[in-house]
């Protein structure tokens, strides 16, 4: 059982929406004590120069604006190391994620947080981790080559330490809306508690 899942929506759409659907199925499935939300269509801020160069200075030198520029990529971090279970809901966009999920992995992914860098390169600190995303389609099917989305938040999840990803597919909506929502319903109904 997850104890604590952080549930992610990156969705534009909130009527209508598969992925939205389909992620409270999986959270709903994984029968966790502590759920921990965040809906990315109210977009996260992009980072800009001011976070960059925060980021970059060492925690103890950081003055107040680089503390306060930092508080909520720090409270996203947080999120993160307290889930067992991160399950992300995300259309694809563009053969891609939507911007509202990149703008968040910008916001995650720090050296020194959730990564480090080592002399055998670099190592994922938000290990002992599962995570569940969930991705619809109306055209591109999930693992082909223009599938620009799958394959990257695979590798940004382990990039961060999360190795253990499964990845359910509600996809080519257009062709068979019901046949890919029902395939995805099934993978969720056989995941692991
Ligand atoms: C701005 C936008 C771009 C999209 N780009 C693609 C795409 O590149 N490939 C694709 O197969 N579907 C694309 N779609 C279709 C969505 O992936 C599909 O409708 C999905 O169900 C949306 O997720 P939702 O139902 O949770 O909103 C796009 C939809 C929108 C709104």
């Amino acid at each position: 059982m997850s104890r604590t899942v952080l549930h992610i929506d990156a969705s534009a759409r909130h009527a209508g929406s598969v992925t939205r659907e389909l992620s409270a199925l999986t959270v709903a499935r994984l029968n966790a004590d502590t759920v921990l939300y965040r809906d990315l269509a109210s977009a996260l801020p992009q980072i800009d120069e001011t976070w960059v160069n925060a980021n970059f200075t060492p925690a103890d030198q950081r003055d107040a604006l680089q503390r306060d520029t930092l508080t909520l990529s720090d409270q996203l971090v947080d999120e993160l190391r307290r889930a067992d279970t991160i399950v992300i809901g995300t259309p694809v966009y563009n053969f891609s994620v939507p911007t509202s999920l990149k703008a968040w992995i910008d916001q995650v992914a720090r050296a020194g947080e959730t990564f480090r860098y080592t002399a055998d390169g670099p190592e994922g600190l938000l290990t002992g981790k599962r995570a569940v995303v969930i991705i619809a389609s109306g055209g591109t099917a999930v693992g082909s080559e223009i599938d620009f989305a799958s394959g990257y938040l695979r590798h940004m999840l382990g990039f961060m330490g999360v190795t253990d990803v499964e990845i359910i597919a509600a996809d080519k909506m257009a062709l068979d809306a019901e046949a890919a929502q029902k395939s995805a319903e099934d993978a969720i109904a056989a995941l692991a508690a």
